[in-house]
């Protein structure tokens, strides 16, 4: 207890997913206490290791007043949002009182208590369909789907609070996170899920028939769609660099994440199936709509303003840490 007491405290939302998840295990490796709130729609209870779990909701203010109250939070790291895009055009009334609504009542908490660093897991679906390659930060934001516009519109709402009030803020724009913890501990768990790599591996198990390839004539090398898979210890990583440099007294900033690289659909496959060593059969279905062609990042203000670069987003890597978990669970 002593030592946790002089722990640097994060409160990270969403700590029982699977971006956050390893962002806690980071944290805790560098002597931060994570202390996460997740309501487990989606997380996993056992991804909690690094630190205290509340389990509950971001919009539940009694709950926000106790982790505050007890907890001397010196920043936040927010994950916990709802993520898949087909779903946002369906139901967006369930993205914008999620991603946006229970935010905005979690920024209110963070002004009152003046926590003054705020961290923000934003995406490329801000960008909308590329207009140049790679993506940097200052390509137009043109969200096409209520996922997208909902992390769009928190960005907007921080750089206005970022003026007005003490609290300063990193966005950071994920392209694909992907892969699992290197030592095997924490990976990638959606129900539903739509990710490439773990429906792949769904395939290679046998606990998933068929792949649905979403359409073979794009303008590509191969015609599948390519896209930057960057590796989820990676990512952590990045944020474990962004909070120290708040903490120092950085100012607000956006920053990219991705590899600068891009993997199409079917190279995935190919490296999947040679990993596995199992067959990985895939039919070719119709494009989806909203789906570009090729999504690949520039890195370079990453690479320049966090001083990091991606370690582990080699796509052997990518696939083979997943598979060495994926297969276990
Ligand atoms: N996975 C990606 O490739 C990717 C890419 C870009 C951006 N992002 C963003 O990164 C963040 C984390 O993504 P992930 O893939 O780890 O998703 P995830 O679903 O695994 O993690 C999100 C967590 O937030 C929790 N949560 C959701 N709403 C909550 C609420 N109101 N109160 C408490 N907990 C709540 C869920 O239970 C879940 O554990 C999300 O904000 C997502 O939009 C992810």
């Amino acid at each position: 207890m002593a030592k946790q007491e002089s722990q640097t405290k994060i409160l990270v939302t969403g700590g029982a997913g699977y971006i956050g998840s390893h962002c806690c295990k980071q944290l805790h490796s560098r002597g931060y206490l994570p202390v996460t709130i997740d309501n487990l729609v989606y997380g996993h209870a056992k991804n909690v290791r690094w630190g205290p779990f509340y389990d509950g909701d971001i919009g539940d203010d009694l709950l926000l007043e106790r982790v505050f109250a007890e907890h001397d939070i010196r920043a936040v790291m927010h994950f916990a949002a709802y993520a898949y895009v087909g779903e946002s055009v369906k139901d967006p009334r369930k993205y914008y009182t999620n991603n946006l609504g229970n935010t905005i009542a979690l920024l209110e908490k963070v002004l009152q208590h003046a926590v003054p660093s705020f961290i923000f897991s934003s995406t490329c679906a801000t960008y909308g369909l590329p207009q140049a390659l790679p993506i940097d930060e200052e390509h137009p934001r043109a969200p096409i789907n209520p996922y997208g516009r909902s992390k769009h519109m928190i960005e907007q709402i921080l750089s206005d609070y970022s003026k007005a009030y003490d609290l300063r803020f990193t966005c950071l724009r994920y392209f694909n996170a992907a892969g699992a913890d290197p030592d095997g501990e924490i990976g990638e768990d959606h129900t539903p899920e739509t990710h490439l790599i773990p429906l792949i591996l769904d395939v290679a198990r046998g606990r998933r028939k068929k792949l649905e390839v979403f359409g073979s004539d794009y303008d590509t090398d191969d015609g599948s769609c390519v896209r930057d898979y960057i590796h989820v210890t990676d990512l952590a990583a990045a944020h474990v660099i962004a909070l120290e440099k708040l903490l120092q007294g950085a100012p607000s900033d956006v920053i990219n994440l991705g590899t600068g690289d891009g993997y199409s659909v079917l190279q995935v496959i190919e490296q999947a199936a040679a990993i596995t060593a199992s067959p990985v059969p895939f039919k070719i279905v119709e494009r989806r709509p909203g789906d570009p062609a090729v999504l690949i990042a520039s890195n370079t203000k990453a690479r320049k303003q966090l001083g990091w670069k991606p370690e582990h987003s080699d796509l052997k890597t990518i696939i083979q840490t997943a598979w060495n978990w994926h297969r276990r669970i």
